[in-house]
């Protein structure tokens, strides 16, 4: 699950393809005045030295962890028939439809809440870099289903702000759907940096975006269940303390809600978080624990189960994808408009916090003996005390808030949203023999 990948030369060619379109130079017109041969060579020369120290000095192989270098290397756009495919994504087909930018498009919510819109009749575009965090084939066939649906997928990163602004040069997006980011708990250990690129540098640099974008969109993105932390009130209410975060994905969730209190603050950008609570189901995340259980179920793999202190429960309020959609479009759809124009405030605007849950936690094992009937199939279970690297022991939301504002409600419990991700999992991995669940 390593995304150090090598890199080649081709990391320093700059994201915008323009760049690299030689302008004319002094040096070129003196030319045309002074033919000699001798200067010719001598101009000639320097010109080429000036080229040599440029490609030197980029470095040929830059550290691989660094994520800007890695996304540079996925960023490839521009030109009239991009343009024309960007446009044609974002049209809306149905009266007081919504043109929504999904970033993350092609992640496990991306690409429902890009597939909901479209069918709605919304203009969608969705923008995902493909990073390796998990299997990008997993990606890719997102990107195939999101493409027969007529939803353009452009390959390119949050923190590319040269690339944002192409964007809303090209389309009045009326509403940001924001969901990029480095998901995961315990890989922030490995790659604290990639929580960093995308959770607060990429995030400051979509609403920079929005904030100079006339008219402004409203943003509606995605926070976590996990900024509630070490908090042992329950249920979890939007009111309650968050400062006590357990991990560095949950600190940059955190810290993303108060940059977006500051951009809501100077800049009237309406802003929603959505603060979702573990969320399973069909093209899901193999890097949660009911997608890598049910394939090491499969294949006789022995599976650890944490267990808190004293054989406490580890219990999850899994919430079925369909019931988050219907979540994340409601957001939308209740959005205010941002009241800024010009990069200035004009008035106060909407600033707005939710969580999305299912309001019944689950303990652990019993997901566990869900996905075993489900598969016809014994785990193999390995009881393991739960480490203290940024899981948390349960997760309960009340939802109320969002039932009120929202009218959000969900309905499916996890034996039939597990029962819909089991019949979509057989189907996806053996379909083709070449794919492999991780
Ligand atoms: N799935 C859950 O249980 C859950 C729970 C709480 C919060 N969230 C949040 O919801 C959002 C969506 O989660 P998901 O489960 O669909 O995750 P996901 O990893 O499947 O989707 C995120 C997508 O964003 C893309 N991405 C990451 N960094 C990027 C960057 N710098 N530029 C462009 N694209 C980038 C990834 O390639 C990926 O396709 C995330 O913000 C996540 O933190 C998810
Ligand atoms: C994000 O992009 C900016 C330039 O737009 C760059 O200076 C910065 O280093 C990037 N941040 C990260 C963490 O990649
Ligand atoms: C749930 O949150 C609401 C506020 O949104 C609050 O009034 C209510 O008391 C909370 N319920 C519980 C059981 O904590």
């Amino acid at each position: 699950m390593s995304q150090l990948k090598p890199v080649s030369h081709l990391d320093s060619i700059p994201s915008t393809p323009g760049k690299f379109k030689m302008d004319k130079s002094p040096y070129i017109h003196r030319l045309r005045w002074h033919s000699s041969l001798t200067k010719l060579t001598f101009w000639s020369f320097l010109f080429l030295g000036l080229i040599l120290f440029f490609f030197l000095r980029s470095p040929s192989s830059p550290s691989p962890s660094d994520p800007s270098r890695r996304s540079l290397r996925t960023s490839n756009w521009g030109g009239p028939s991009w343009e024309k495919r960007v446009r044609s994504s974002a049209r809306v087909r149905s009266r007081n439809g919504l043109s929504v930018l999904v970033t993350g498009a092609a992640g496990f919510v991306g690409t429902h809440v890009s597939a909901a819109l479209k069918r709605r009749g919304d203009g969608v575009l969705g923008l995902d870099n493909f990073n390796d965090y998990y299997d990008p084939s997993l990606k890719r066939a997102r990107q195939a289903l999101l493409e027969r649906t007529g939803v353009f997928v452009v390959e390119g990163d949050i923190n590319d702000s040269a690339l944002l602004r192409k964007l809303f040069d090209v389309v009045a997006f009326t509403h940001v759907m924001h969901l990029a980011a480095q998901a995961g708990v315990r890989y922030a250990m490995q790659n604290p940096g990639s929580y960093v690129h995308s959770n607060i540098a990429g995030l400051v640099n979509v609403l920079e975006v929005c904030k100079s974008a006339n008219p402004q969109p409203a943003i509606v993105w995605a926070s976590s269940s996990s900024v509630y932390g070490l908090n042992s009130k329950v249920p979890f209410s939007e009111r309650d303390r968050t400062d006590q975060p357990a991990s560095l994905y949950a600190a940059t969730k955190k810290a993303g809600e108060e940059i977006a209190h500051t951009y809501n603050h100077i800049y009237g950008l309406s802003i929603t978080g959505l603060r979702f609570f573990t969320v399973y189901g069909p093209w899901g995340r193999p890097d949660m624990a009911y997608f890598f259980f049910t394939k090491d179920i499969l294949k006789g793999n022995q599976i650890p189960i944490f267990e808190a202190p004293n054989h406490g429960t580890v219990a999850r309020d899994f919430t079925y994808i369909d019931d988050i959609v219907k979540g994340c479009l409601a957001a939308l759809d209740t959005a205010e408009k941002s009241t800024g124009s010009g990069g200035k405030k004009k008035g106060s605007a909407q600033l707005r916090v939710f969580n999305l849950g299912n309001t019944s936690p689950v303990p652990v094992t019993q997901l566990v003996s869900i996905l075993e009937k489900l598969l016809k199939v014994k785990a193999n279970r390995l009881m393991l005390k739960m480490p203290r690297n940024g899981d948390v022991q349960f997760t309960h939301a009340n939802i109320s808030l969002a039932q009120k504002e929202l009218g959000y409600k969900p309905t499916t419990d996890l034996q039939t949203g597990l029962k819909k991700f089991v019949r979509w999992y057989l189907s996806y991995y053996s379909s083709s023999g070449k794919k492999s669940a991780g």
